[in-house]
């Protein structure tokens, strides 16, 4: 019996986790389009869907974001002014702050994502808007962090992206890519282009890269890849 009921409880958190994992790729559809991303994103959002489906069990992307950021913040966090890019529904800002993370911001395109981190009260300024090769209405230099977890996947962050958080990042602050490691290779966008430009960023002296650390479990049973660059 007891071995029974065992079976049945694996079986249904596997049912459960299986339609996770199959929400999770709704968004990462090969061939999605950012508009159709962040569409699909406010509609996950809705009654807390989202949150269920990527519990911090399941998904460890802000727990690994707000760790490393602390880490590399040991004093003064309370003014370090940071902003948390894709943000979706405030994972990563509830991270910073139970660290002592005080001034963050948050940016996410997706309306519906935006309006449950609001309920958090986290963020200082809420910006609704696509980090890609636009100009961002934000200031050249404003932060002395730029941190995204799980901004980059197919249809999400393009490349581009990047010259904007080099733009808007302090001298000597920080920029923190906490990713799925197989999206490097695996979505197109990113094949033989992001690292290439991460290096190239580095060559033309806008960044340094301080480290490049592979992390397990980051989502699921897959690696992720955290990334850190000291802007020059
Ligand atoms: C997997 S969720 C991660 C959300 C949040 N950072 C977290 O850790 O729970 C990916 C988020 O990226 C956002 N996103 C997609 N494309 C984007 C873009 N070009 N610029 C900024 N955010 C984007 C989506 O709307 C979505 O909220």
């Amino acid at each position: 019996m007891a071995e029974e009921k065992a079976k049945s409880f694996i079986e249904d958190s596997t049912a459960v986790d299986s339609g996770a994992y199959s929400a999770n790729y709704g968004a990462h559809r090969v061939g999605i389009s950012m508009q159709e991303s962040v569409e699909y994103y406010s509609r996950w959002a809705e009654d807390g869907k989202y949150e269920q489906d990527l519990s911090l069990e399941r998904y460890k992307g802000p727990i690994f974001a707000a760790t490393f950021l602390a880490n590399h913040f040991q004093d003064n966090r309370a003014s370090t002014k940071i902003l948390d890019v894709a943000a979706g529904t405030g994972y990563v800002g509830e991270q910073l702050q139970t660290r002592g993370f005080k001034s963050v911001d948050a940016l996410e395109p997706a309306a519906g994502m935006l309006e449950q981190a609001r309920k958090k009260n986290v963020y200082t300024n809420l910006y609704c808007e696509f980090l890609d090769d636009k100009r961002l209405p934000i200031e050249d230099d404003t932060y002395d962090c730029c941190v995204t977890s799980g901004g980059m996947g197919e249809g999400h962050i393009p490349c581009d992206g990047l010259h904007e958080l080099v733009r808007i990042t302090k001298p000597g602050g920080l920029i923190c890519i906490v990713m799925r490691e197989e999206y490097l290779s695996h979505v197109g966008e990113y094949k033989d282009r992001l690292e290439p430009l991460m290096q190239e960023l580095e060559d033309d002296g806008k960044w340094e890269q301080l480290s490049r650390d592979v992390v397990p479990k980051y989502s699921f049973d897959n690696n992720g890849v955290v990334f850190k660059f000291k802007i020059c």
